[in-house]
């Protein structure tokens, strides 16, 4: 337990994952009135209790949304062959609209490569080097989750991101690069000044401690101290690191008693990056059928 007196307001994700979903729920309704069930197809290889538990619970959160969700399951022992074979037919399937496959896969396999035979309209986390271009470019497309997540947390509680100073520790590829395209786009919720600082950049502090808002990127668990921080910032936790089913997070807990917002320990960022998942399934289904 921390000594330290908690003084920044808390921004937990779940109101921000809830009014999102309020909307999906609503376009996939306006979707089904047209005949038309989003889906979202989900694959799973081998017998990991934690991944078969994911998708376990995105199959509830679909069902509770109106989509379809057909599911395969392979063994542990499957090739590459057997994955291609499963993500063709869903390309080739008109009532698949997204899907995704359950990560870890057992490292035999190759995820890239999964990932890389998705039709890229139809790679619901945005990670298609195709989606990366998209986004780089400003063209629609499947956004990466958890980037899109932030980006709507920020949003939903009026935190201006326009003009300000954001520094992002961490320029990983799920995470911080993807993001700091985002949040320099020019658009009303991003139009950021954005920085990126990483193990290349010794004295990243320097850049963190002028932040306006400040976001976690590293999966280095307690990497952002107080004294990393600008009294009074913004800062959003986005790195974790689990060990076994303990949550370790790149913030420290004290840095709650500096900042002037912060994303809390559990239930920060999780939930939004949920949300995205299926607020880019409704948005594939909405462009298949316009
Ligand atoms: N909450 C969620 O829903 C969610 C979703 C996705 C990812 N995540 C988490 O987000 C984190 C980032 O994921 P990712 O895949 O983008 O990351 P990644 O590829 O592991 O990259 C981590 C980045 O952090 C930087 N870094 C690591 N240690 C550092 C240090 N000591 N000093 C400065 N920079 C350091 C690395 O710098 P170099 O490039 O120089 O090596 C790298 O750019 C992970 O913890 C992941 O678990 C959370």
């Amino acid at each position: 337990m921390s000594a330290t007196t908690t003084t920044a307001r808390l921004l937990p994700g779940k109101p921000v994952a809830d009014q999102v979903l309020a909307d999906v729920a609503a376009r996939s309704a306006a979707l089904r009135a047209r005949g038309v069930t989003a889906s979202l197809a989900t694959l799973l290889v081998g017998d990991d209790d934690a991944s078969a538990g994911y998708i376990r619970i995105k199959q509830q959160q679909a069902a509770a949304l109106g989509f379809a969700s057909p599911h395969e399951h392979l063994p542990a022992t499957a090739t590459q062959a057997d994955v291609q074979r499963v993500i063709t037919a869903w390309n080739d399937d008109p009532a698949v609209h997204g899907m995704l496959v359950q990560y870890p896969i057992p490292g035999h396999l190759d995820y890239n490569a999964a990932l890389q035979a998705m039709d890229p309209d139809k790679d619901v986390d945005g990670m298609h080097p195709v989606n990366m271009g998209r986004l780089a470019l400003g063209i629609p497309g499947p956004l990466p989750c958890t980037p899109a997540g932030i980006e709507a947390l920020l949003a939903h509680y009026d935190i201006g991101v326009a003009g300000r100073e954001v520094v992002i520790l961490g320029r990983g590829a799920t995470l911080g690069r993807p993001l700091a395209m985002l949040l320099a786009q020019k658009r009303p919720t991003a139009d950021a000044a954005v920085t990126v600082v990483h193990t290349g950049v010794k004295d990243w502090a320097r850049y963190t401690r002028r932040a306006d808002i400040l976001i976690a990127a590293a999966g280095v668990p307690g990497i952002i101290q107080p004294e990393h921080v600008k009294p009074g910032a913004v800062v959003v936790g986005g790195g974790v690191r689990y060990e076994g089913r303990r949550i370790l997070p790149d913030v420290d807990e004290s840095v709650a008693g500096v900042a002037g917002a912060i994303t809390p320990r559990v239930g920060g960022v999780g939930p939004t990056t949920v949300a995205m998942l299926f607020r880019n399934v409704v948005a594939a289904a909405e462009r298949a059928h316009p």
